[in-house]
């Protein structure tokens, strides 16, 4: 039986409370911006704001892509704060609680630049994956920001968990379990990708709430936990609300949203997509990620390689080794030049039929 009482709690990351247990996925680059957060957030969910490559459309970017990124993550954090508290002026959303926070990638270059911008800025709170967040405690020092690791292992989550123990004697404010079905880069080994065991994952993500909970009972606090990934459905957000998990992390069923900041070409693509499209493609990242099979991915399968201008984005890129550049194919997506872009999605990308709005997909996921 659902524990609808859990929807009704919502979740409470860090003493702050938020009406629904849903955070919307971090979707870089442009795809989560201020429109989407602002929105879900306005909904009394957890709207995050990405900050990948953030100031991709605004004059400067080129030539001053750090200074350019780190002045827009305070205009999209105002205007997501804007959109939340106009519709929560709305009789239906009236007195609901939500957050704004910011997803920040351990593997960008000038990582704690950008945390520091984003606690500046005033979020709720920043979300990290790509890398373990091992210094995250000390960047937000003497700051309200609540923080959250990304981990997709039990082994990952003992790694964090022990060092903010040892180091910080804290825990996290949250942690967020993304699994073998999410979009974007992906904690796990190419093999591993190819025969995903579900039932497997889930025993792992029990030993995950066990490990949360023995640390979160040494500070006299309550670790709350959200999975991402693959969750499309409200069947999906039941089944883990009853396995214990406290949140939700949804992304994909955001992308095909009127509010999401993603061009319609973008929207279109998923729309399109078809199961066998979505594939696992190498990220120069060192991870691999999940994307729609097009021309451009199909030109990497080949070994042509385009050309390679730097924007010094991320700490262990090498240029010359790498086999395009992930920045340039992810904003192509988010200018809509889709046949020369990466197109992230997660593994139910398929699915989508049509554009709807973020109200609809709230709706669907917690009827
Ligand atoms: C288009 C796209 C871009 C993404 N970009 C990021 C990112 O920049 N940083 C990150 O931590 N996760 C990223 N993700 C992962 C999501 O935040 C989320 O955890 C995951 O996709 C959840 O699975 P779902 O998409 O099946 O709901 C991305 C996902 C998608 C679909």
């Amino acid at each position: 039986m659902t524990d609808f009482a859990n929807i009704k709690k919502g979740l409470c990351i860090g003493g702050q409370q938020v009406s629904l247990p849903l955070i919307q996925g971090g979707m870089g680059v442009g795809i989560s911006l201020s429109r989407l957060a602002g929105s879900v957030a306005g909904a009394g969910g957890v709207g995050v704001i990405s900050t990948a490559q953030i100031g991709f459309d605004q004059e400067g970017w080129e030539a001053d892509p750090l200074g350019t990124n780190l002045k827009a993550i305070g205009t999209h954090v105002q205007k997501a704060r804007a959109i939340m508290e106009e519709k929560q002026k709305q009789e239906k959303y009236k007195g609901r609680k939500g957050m704004i926070a910011a997803n920040i990638m351990v593997a960008t270059r000038f990582y704690e630049k950008y945390v520091r911008e984003a606690v500046k800025a005033g979020v709720d709170l920043i979300i990290s994956g790509a890398g373990l967040p091992a210094s995250l405690p000390e960047f937000v020092k003497c700051s309200k920001t609540k923080i959250a690791p990304i981990i997709s292992s039990l082994k990952a989550a003992r790694v964090i968990l022990r060092l903010w123990d040892k180091k910080y004697r804290r825990v996290p404010d949250l942690l967020i379990i993304e699994g073998p079905l999410a979009g974007g880069h992906l904690g796990f080994s190419p093999e591993s990708l190819e025969h995903i065991d579900m039932d497997d994952y889930d025993r792992e993500i029990l030993e995950i709430i066990d490990t949360a909970r023995v640390y979160g009972a040494k500070y006299g606090q309550k670790i709350p936990v959200a999975v991402a990934g693959g969750i499309d459905s409200a069947k999906k957000v039941r089944h883990y609300l009853d396995m214990g998990v406290d949140g939700v992390q949804v992304a994909t069923r955001f992308v095909t949203t009127q509010e999401c900041d993603a061009p319609m070409a973008y929207k279109q693509a998923y729309i399109r997509a078809f199961k066998e499209d979505i594939r696992i493609v190498k990220s120069p990242v060192g991870m691999p990620g999940r994307a729609i099979y097009n021309d451009f991915m199909a030109k990497v399968e080949r070994g042509e390689r385009p050309a390679i201008h730097c924007h010094k984005c991320l700490e262990k890129c090498q240029p010359s080794k790498i086999p395009y550049c992930i920045t340039d194919a992810l904003i192509n997506a988010a200018k809509g030049d889709v046949d020369h872009a990466l197109l992230f999605c997660g593994a139910n990308a398929w699915k989508a039929e049509r554009i709807m709005t973020v109200d609809e997909v709230i709706e669907e996921l917690f009827p």
